[in-house]
């Protein structure tokens, strides 16, 4: 197959406080085995060359790791197809003389930093009101691997770890809500003997940051885990509830 020749509709801001706009752009020359990003790419060196401002986006490691990638593409979060992050998108997946609109990820909690690069600085505050294990680390540790943990219960921790907090479930969700990603990060610890001395410490404490940084509540709908490139299960949420039911019933 040939090259393709796009039309990219892509969202520039100069800042958060600046009103933002669509802006158009022809891409030639995309291959198809080239990625989303790369094919941003393309569009930079060729914007670069005529001496206008390159587009800001996120990104970091490029194989479906690191959570930066972070894309609304054609009203979808990191895009069509399911259980890949933007940088796992390729443009196979679009054809020739398509119309492709590229957006930020859009919630009051995730202020645009620049055109689609956003702050979502407020995970990390989430992770440090509760998301650890308070460890001694003088060197009278016991090995992790000496506490026998039932099979079933590992795995639902370690399906909950495989968050990179990436943000498509806030992007998705009418409600703007967090209550995926801090339901995954309170599930890899409650569900193991490691982490459930501090389990209801942890989910108070993790959902009073939630609703602090602004967002909304879970909707219901279900969409954060349709479009969760790691297929993190609405089971979490579940489990969170209830983890904040029974600390806030017997809460000091
Ligand atoms: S729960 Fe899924 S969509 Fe949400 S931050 Fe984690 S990996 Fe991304
Ligand atoms: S750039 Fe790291 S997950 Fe996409």
């Amino acid at each position: 197959m040939g090259n393709m020749k796009l039309t990219l509709k892509v969202w520039r801001q100069n800042g958060p406080n600046d009103k933002g706009r669509m802006e158009t752009y022809p891409v030639n020359d995309v291959s198809e085995d080239m990625s989303f990003l790369e094919m941003l790419d393309v569009l930079n060196d060729q914007l670069v060359r005529e001496g206008k401002d390159p587009i800001a986006f996120d990104h970091d490691c490029r194989e479906g790791i690191c959570g930066m990638c972070s894309l609304f593409i054609n009203g979808e979060a990191h895009g069509p197809g399911r259980g890949i992050t933007t940088c796992q998108l390729h443009m196979r997946k679009f054809k020739d003389g398509d119309t492709i609109y590229v957006e930020p990820w859009r919630s009051a909690a995730f202020p645009v930093i620049k055109d689609l690069a956003t702050n979502r600085s407020a995970f990390d505050r989430i992770q440090a009101a509760g998301g650890f294990v308070s460890v001694n680390t003088s060197g009278n540790l016991v090995d992790g691997n000496a506490v026998p943990i039932p099979k079933d219960d590992a795995d639902k921790a370690f399906d909950a770890a495989t968050c990179i907090g990436c943000g498509a479930c806030v992007a998705t969700c009418p409600n703007g809500s967090a209550m995926l990603f801090t339901a995954a990060k309170v599930s890899q610890l409650s569900l193991l003997p490691q982490g459930k001395p501090e389990a209801k410490r942890r989910a108070l404490a993790m959902v009073e940051q939630m609703d602090k940084e602004g967002f909304g509540n879970c909707s219901n709908t279900g969409a954060c885990e349709v479009e969760c490139p790691k297929g993190i299960s609405l089971e979490h949420i579940a489990r969170l509830n209830r983890d904040y039911l029974a600390a806030t019933v017997t809460k000091e």
